[in-house]
């Protein structure tokens, strides 16, 4: 059986037509944060990707630009961009004017076609993204003209083992042994191996239902290996365990990683 490389540029249009449908409805409804932003995603994010004063970081696909200011309170020079162009709006009007972001609408490949030349940069990050990217096999190939030797690209995503847009989450009641109800809570994963196109809500009552891209991890980091990367650093970060009653949100099953984040270096 031929193993799909999780690469969809037939969906490109179409995902760009989306997201620009989305971006402000989008933005007001998470823009200022939610606890997967502020309790796994960013912080995971720094700690692999350590934002310090000197850098300069190549933000790719920053959506409303939420990480690129955060990167530039740390003291970073930051090139963000998006081929969203309601986002990119949304972005400056976020930014103050002093802020240290560049702001561009762009896609990955025309990013890389304007750096040509350019002084290379030893970060890059993506923030939740890659899932929603039809193909990342460009994304590799920029990185490799864009990043110096030894630099680190840093991304996360939805955990490609548990969340994905073909799993199910449960909660179920049982009687056990000793006669006592016991709820359990997690996920049910029937598909993994094949990577995928197929709608979703990345939030719940969004104006349009997205693509989800799935890749599995073979696919997905095979192809950052076959462009001279390296993992060295990964995160699996969890919510913390919520109060009340059993439910199917992630923090009702906190053994279960929601998003992941890996830091690879070019060698
Ligand atoms: C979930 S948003 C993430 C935005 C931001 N990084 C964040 O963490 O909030 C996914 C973003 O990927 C962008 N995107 C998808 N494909 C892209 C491509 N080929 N080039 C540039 N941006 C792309 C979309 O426009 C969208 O803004």
């Amino acid at each position: 059986m031929t193993i799909h490389d999780g690469e969809f540029s037939d969906l490109s249009d179409d995902n760009h037509r989306i997201w620009d449908a989305n971006a402000l409805w989008w933005d007001d409804t998470i823009g200022d944060g939610n606890e997967f932003q502020t309790l796994l995603i960013e912080p995971a994010t720094e700690r692999l990707l350590r934002p310090q004063a000197g850098d300069t970081i190549l933000d790719i696909a920053c959506g409303a630009g939420r990480f690129a200011r955060r990167m530039a309170d740390l003291g970073a020079q930051v090139l963000a961009f998006d081929q969203s162009e309601p986002f990119i709006t949304r972005a400056r009007e976020r930014t103050t004017a002093s802020a240290a972001v560049d702001y561009r609408v762009a896609t990955i490949d025309a990013m890389a076609t304007a750096l040509a030349g350019a002084s290379r940069v030893d970060k890059a990050v993506c923030t939740m993204a890659l899932m929603d990217m039809p193909e990342v096999k460009p994304v590799f190939a920029a990185l490799r003209t864009i990043l110096s030797p030894g630099g680190i690209f840093v991304f996360s995503i939805t955990h490609p083992c548990f969340h994905s847009a073909s799993i199910q989450r449960f909660a179920e009641i049982g009687e056990e042994i000793d006669g006592r109800h016991v709820t359990r809570t997690g996920v049910k994963v029937s598909s993994y191996l094949s990577a995928s196109a197929r709608k979703t809500e990345g939030i719940i009552g969004q104006p349009e239902p997205q693509w989800f891209f799935h890749r599995p991890l073979s696919v997905l980091l095979g192809h950052g290996f076959d462009a001279g990367f390296s993992v060295d650093g990964i995160e699996e970060p969890r919510l913390p365990p919520a109060d009340g009653k059993p439910g199917v949100r992630w923090s009702h099953m906190t053994d279960i990683p929601p998003i992941m984040a890996v830091r690879m270096r070019l060698g």
